[in-house]
């Protein structure tokens, strides 16, 4: 075996690096699992040219994409629910008699580790196939000590299968479980005492979520996990004004917390305390979508007050059955009104920060991990324009190509 050359090089690329698209054909060259340099093709010499191994001539180059809001690990599905909502019930009403979340938890329990690594493996592939490179992945279906920590451990299980990042979230506080049925404060001290400890020890969720919500946990209960949480030094989100303003998003502002999502009913003064705490507002434009909701997050405002939308899939078998980050980017402009190069930002450099990795992904530059895509597009527009399966051409994670193969046939 010939030794292999140590750069590889991606030339005459369009690059959108996170924040913005370059003006002239770029030079990406890489050596390991960085980028070495990323600078116009122009500049490059010949020599330079020579000393790398040519990967691809040609094509779009944004970061690789990161999905920053999931459940993807779950059993089972839930389309009869579908079918009610289209006859006129209501998630809130589906959750009331029993059906919704404690629906997938009755799956899941009763699901194996390795079944749910089974059920969980083709939605992540769909979104590999799709230019994810990160994902965040939610436990909250298990609902008890045993049954969270199978999620989580399945969620790690995957990362370490396949050439995807995957951060876990504990989002105990996601429903109460039958068992706890009319004692709610009596879940949130299982929660605070024994599962988040517990997950902890562990070592498996990188940040804790709540459910605020008047059918899910109110502010007050989930303050209660945001102390715990912090005690045990793991950051902190929050599912909050989604069917409702219950002001979680402020009370999540004072844990420093990485982002507040859904936000269809946020106010005034949560936009400022998002503003003023930093934290990025992740918008989940598929769930708006599936329970057919007509109160908008309030985007102008967020953009006004200079806070980073991120855009998810929140991938679901409820709220958001729709495991494709790119729909995502068409449905946060076409439903929100976010333009496009704030979509393609808000599954980068912004969905990166909501993970609490701003500065280690989602963006390209020199020395920046070798996430990215390479796509059979002219513009990173299209990827918001189009809902088109199929044009990703390569995908590149820590430098090495996990999907497609190096197009050296055009001659530099
Ligand atoms: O993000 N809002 C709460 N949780 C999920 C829905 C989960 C489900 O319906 O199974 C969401 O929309
Ligand atoms: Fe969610």
């Amino acid at each position: 075996m010939g030794a292999s050359p140590t750069r590889q090089l991606w030339d005459r690329v369009t690059v959108f690096d996170g924040s913005r698209t370059w003006p002239q054909p770029m030079a990406v060259i890489v050596s390991d699992e960085r980028i070495e340099r990323l600078i116009p093709a122009s500049e490059l010499s010949a020599d330079q040219r020579a000393g790398c191994e040519l990967m691809a001539s040609g094509g779009v180059i944004t970061p690789g994409l990161i999905d920053c809001h999931t459940h993807l690990v779950f059993a089972g599905h839930r389309a009869a629910e579908f079918e009610q909502r289209l006859e006129g019930a209501s998630y809130a009403d589906i959750a009331a008699a029993g059906g919704g979340i404690l629906s997938t938890v009755r799956a899941v329990r009763a699901a194996s580790e390795d079944e749910l690594l089974d059920q969980t493996r083709p939605r992540l592939q769909a979104l590999m196939a799709d230019g994810v490179t990160t994902v965040e992945i939610k436990s909250g279906y298990g609902l008890s000590l045993e049954d969270e920590l199978k999620m989580l451990r399945a969620a790690c299980r995957l990362g370490r299968e396949l050439p995807v990042r995957v951060l876990t979230t504990f989002l105990g506080a996601h429903a109460l479980p039958p068992e706890f049925s009319g004692r709610p404060d009596a879940y949130i001290d299982e929660i605070c005492e024994r599962m988040l400890p517990a997950v902890a020890e562990a070592g498996l969720a990188d940040a804790v979520d709540v459910f605020c919500e008047h059918i899910a946990f109110s502010p007050a209960q989930c303050e209660r996990v945001f102390q715990a949480a912090t005690r045990l030094g793991l950051p902190v989100k929050i599912h909050a004004e989604q069917l409702s303003n219950q002001h979680g998003t402020a009370l999540a502002a004072r844990f420093s917390a990485l982002s507040a999502d859904h936000l269809e009913w946020l106010d005034e003064a949560g936009v400022a305390a998002m503003a003023e705490s930093g934290m990025v507002a992740t918008l989940l434009p598929g769930a708006f979508l599936t329970l057919k909701e007509t109160r908008l997050p309030p985007i102008p405002a967020l953009r006004e007050a200079g806070v980073p939308m991120a855009v998810a899939t929140d991938g679901n078998p409820g709220s958001s059955p729709m495991f494709q980050l790119t729909l995502m980017l068409n449905l946060a402009c076409t439903l929100f009104g976010v333009t496009p190069t704030e979509a393609v930002q808000g599954v980068t450099r912004h969905a990166a920060r909501a993970l609490g990795l701003q500065g280690q992904l989602g963006e390209l530059a020199a020395g920046k991990m070798a996430d990215f895509c390479l796509w059979r597009i002219d513009d990173p527009v299209e990827l918001a324009y189009a809902v088109q399966p199929g044009r990703l051409q390569q995908r590149v994670f820590a430098g090495e190509i996990t999907h497609g193969a190096p197009d050296s046939g055009v001659t530099p």
